[in-house]
């Protein structure tokens, strides 16, 4: 019998694409598997972003190419999942009536369901509710095995920070935290199928544990997932400032494995936006943060998100935030012009700044942070540096590919073998989004 194929689109960050995995598993269990076109697929899942609003328009830009399919053949399923389905929620089985269900942010576990009543031509189905704090704690994502070389493990969902400007808490709930025990079961399966790195991740890692009395503090969690047997390489995503402890800051200094690399989104420099924000931080109070993290691990690199173009942000205001920049050096800066969302307090303010001014300051920042970043790539050539290699590169040719603690992504001569292990690259050329390198013999440290 032809197994059913699916097509899976996933946008946004690190929550998406392991629920993708979930949904992946679940999907396989029906006896479905994954295809590359959606034009072969008999359902096409789109798991969706709604950080910005651009990220929201392109999913109904989807959702409008894919109605002919829909229309050449009824039988096809297509649905929406994630933070836009939470969203968007009946407004989008509105917009959208072609859609066989739209699935929400708290019920991934439920995709099965869905997907055998919209197979038996069924009503289409909206499933969007929240559930209470105590069963989510029981259901974070599990996804079957798999033999990559770097894994992501949730410990924090949801958030709690209500950023004035962020959508996040408004789709994806109240911070939980999974109980220590089950993550760093998680990771020890993962370690046993080979897997050699591992990035916990949530939207604030650094909170976790804290709301729920009787869990470990995130160091410490840090700490028993370091000292897993078969662990190459440890990282985390996403840290909040204000919740970055001292003891967090010294892993830098004591965990070999913990790859020395941070991404601490700043947001702005000045601390009337700041406040403004609702960050629970002023600019110095962050950059005492960053000069403590150099001090207990010098080779550190940092990377950002900032915001342009916040509601009342003045020339005066964006000048701070050019000027934190050049004081904190960040490797590599995610940088955003500000996005009214619905619901969120921001939206409600009042914003009289040109967008052509706001573009015109986002391009002087981007040129500003290319000089910073440009300088890191060139003083790299001819380093020596620790790399674990992820897989065969795109291009062929026996290229190899894999990062360095600095998650920057190196691509050498090499044979597939190695794939798994951590190398020694002599870094050769520097590339916009990536290095070229030269593999040394025999493998060494940090050089
Ligand atoms: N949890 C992380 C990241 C959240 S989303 C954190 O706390 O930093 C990723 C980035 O998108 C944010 O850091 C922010 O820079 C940006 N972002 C979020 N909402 C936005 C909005 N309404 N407009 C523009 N950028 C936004
Ligand atoms: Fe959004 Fe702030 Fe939560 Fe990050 S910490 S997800 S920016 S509300
Ligand atoms: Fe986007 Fe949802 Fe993540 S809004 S950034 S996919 S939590």
């Amino acid at each position: 019998m032809r197994h059913k194929k699916f097509y899976l689109e996933t946008f946004g960050c690190q929550m998406n694409v392991v629920d993708s995995e979930q949904m992946i598993g679940i999907l396989q269990g029906l006896d479905y598997e994954p295809c590359t076109v959606p034009e072969q697929a008999d359902l096409i899942l789109l798991n969706t972003c709604s950080i910005r609003a651009r990220a929201e328009r392109k999913v109904y830009g989807h959702l409008g190419r894919y109605k002919p399919l829909k229309k050449a053949n009824p039988r096809l399923i297509l649905a929406v999942a994630g933070c836009v389905a939470q969203h968007e929620g009946e407004r989008m089985l509105e917009k959208a009536p072609w859609l066989d269900f739209v699935l929400g942010t708290h019920n991934v576990h439920r995709l099965a369901e869905l997907v055998r009543h919209a197979e038996v031509g069924g009503s289409p189905l909206l499933l969007v509710d929240f559930l209470d704090e105590a069963q989510r704690r029981t259901l974070f994502p599990s996804r079957l095995p798999s033999r990559e070389v770097s894994r992501f493990v949730t410990i924090v969902q949801g958030c709690d920070n209500f950023c004035s400007y962020c959508i996040v808490p408004h789709v994806r709930g109240r911070e939980v935290s999974r109980p220590s025990a089950e993550v760093e079961a998680e990771v020890r399966s993962l370690l046993a199928q080979g897997t050699a790195e591992i990035t916990l991740v949530g939207q604030n890692v650094n909170s976790y544990g804290v709301k729920e009395g009787n869990e470990i503090a995130f160091a410490e969690l840090l700490r028993r997932v370091h000292g897993l047997p078969g662990l190459q390489r440890l990282r985390f995503i996403t840290s909040h400032p204000k919740d970055l402890s001292d003891e967090l800051i010294d892993c830098f200094g004591s965990l070999e494995k913990l790859c020395k690399h941070l991404h601490l989104p700043v947001q702005a420099g000045s601390d009337r936006v700041l406040q403004a924000m609702g960050r629970g931080y002023t600019a110095e109070q962050y950059l005492t943060r960053v000069e403590r993290l150099r001090r207990v691990c010098p080779e550190i690199r940092l990377t950002s998100d900032v915001i342009v173009g916040f509601p009342g942000e003045s020339e005066a205001d964006f000048e701070e935030t050019l000027a934190l920049l050049r004081q904190a050096r960040f490797a590599e800066i995610y940088s955003f012009i500000f996005s009214p969302r619905e619901g969120t307090a921001a939206a409600e303010l009042s914003d009289d700044t040109p967008a052509v001014v706001k573009q015109q300051r986002f391009d002087r920042m981007l040129a500003l942070q290319e000089t910073i970043t440009h300088r890191y790539h060139q003083e790299d050539v001819g380093r020596l540096l620790p790399v674990l290699v992820e897989g065969e590169s795109r291009w062929g040719g026996g290229q190899l590919f894999g990062r360095t603690d600095w998650n920057r992504i190196v691509n050498f001569a090499g044979d597939p073998d190695l794939i798994g292990q951590t190398v020694s690259v002599r870094l050769s050329q520097a590339q916009r989004n990536s290095h070229i390198g030269v593999l040394a013999e025999p493998p060494g440290g940090m050089g």
